[in-house]
């Protein structure tokens, strides 16, 4: 095993999104579904600037798609985007400056910072800018990253106005292939016997369980996804040792860097017990995050979703 430097570990992450459809799914939740989480919350009566805060906005592809989403409810739109990766950031600049559909309505602060640093700013609402509520406040993918998820979680659920709504999505553990190929994998290596190896991976399930836990009502959606791991299976692919150290570092039940010689050779035959192949040969593995959405008001009569 051995550590993946910052610049090899890119790489590997732009394997994975060559290699899956988990960018498409979401946006294609985001303008399918999100919509109907958002029906009701009468953000039309204001005059006022409708404030979005995205919190681990990577490049901003989905930022900028639920500012779009948020365009018919015609009011200026203030989005504070939260990254502590420099260059991800400059590609979330370049991506708004080019699209001409948000210019003029919606404005961007973008802070080069991680989450728990921005959370500080907030203490005693020392911030004029968001001392007013917060209409939506997204964290997509991020939470595994933050020190502290109940405080994160917590710090953000009280931003929210009265009117406002949170979305989060995580890693699942349902219906997730990986992760029943990984359980298979440390169960054939009796690596299960060793609970203090155990990974910290977080699942949408530690965030129900705290929304359980402090009384907060939730909506939540599982959405499903599909990796295509055939290159995994090469032996001299480098795209595939590039698409197994990503799946190895982010996707197993505790954290794995690369894997050589017969652990990855054990890990591969388990991969391939949970696995399909379709007529072109190509092997994919399904997986799945759930979209979880909570109103800072909980809705008296439900939601038709
Ligand atoms: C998997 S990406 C998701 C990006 C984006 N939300 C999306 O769905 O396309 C996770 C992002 O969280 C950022 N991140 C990592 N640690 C963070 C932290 N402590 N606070 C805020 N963002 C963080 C990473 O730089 C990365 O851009």
């Amino acid at each position: 095993m051995r550590t993946l430097e910052e610049n090899y570990y890119a790489q590997t992450l732009a394997e994975f999104i060559r290699c899956c459809d988990q960018e498409i799914v979401m946006l294609n939740w985001i303008r399918t579904r999100l919509p109907i989480y958002l029906q009701g919350l009468h953000w039309k009566r204001d005059r006022t600037p409708l404030r979005i805060i995205g919190v681990g906005s990577g490049n901003g592809i989905m930022d900028t798609e639920i500012a779009k989403i948020m365009l018919p409810y015609q009011r200026d739109i203030d989005c504070t985007a939260i990254e502590p990766d420099i260059e991800e950031l400059d590609r979330f600049k370049r991506r708004v400056n080019a699209d001409k559909m948000l210019l003029g309505q919606v404005s961007f602060d973008w802070n080069h910072c991680c989450s728990e640093e921005f959370e500080g700013t907030l203490e005693g609402n020392k911030r004029d800018d968001l001392k007013f509520g917060t209409h939506l406040v997204h964290m997509l993918q991020m939470l595994y990253h933050v020190r502290d998820l109940e405080s994160s979680l917590m710090t953000y659920f009280g931003q929210l106005d009265a009117s406002g709504l949170m979305l989060i999505t995580l890693a699942s553990k349902q219906g997730n292939e990986m992760q029943a190929a990984f359980q298979d994998y440390e169960r054939k290596l009796q690596l299960d016997k060793y609970p203090t190896q155990r990974n910290q991976k977080r699942y949408s399930d530690d965030i129900i369980e705290i929304l359980k836990r402090k009384g907060i009502p939730y909506y939540k959606e599982n959405v499903v996804y599909r990796v295509d791991v055939s290159e995994c299976f090469k032996e001299r692919s480098k795209a595939g040792a590039k698409l197994l150290d990503f799946i190895c570092l982010t996707n197993a039940t505790r954290v794995y860097q690369t894997l050589a010689g017969t652990n990855r050779k054990a890990l591969l035959e388990s991969m391939s017990e949970f696995c399909s192949k379709d007529i072109e040969g190509r092997v994919t593995l399904k997986l799945s995050f759930d979209a979880i959405l909570v109103y800072k008001t909980p809705r008296v009569n439900g939601l038709k979703v």
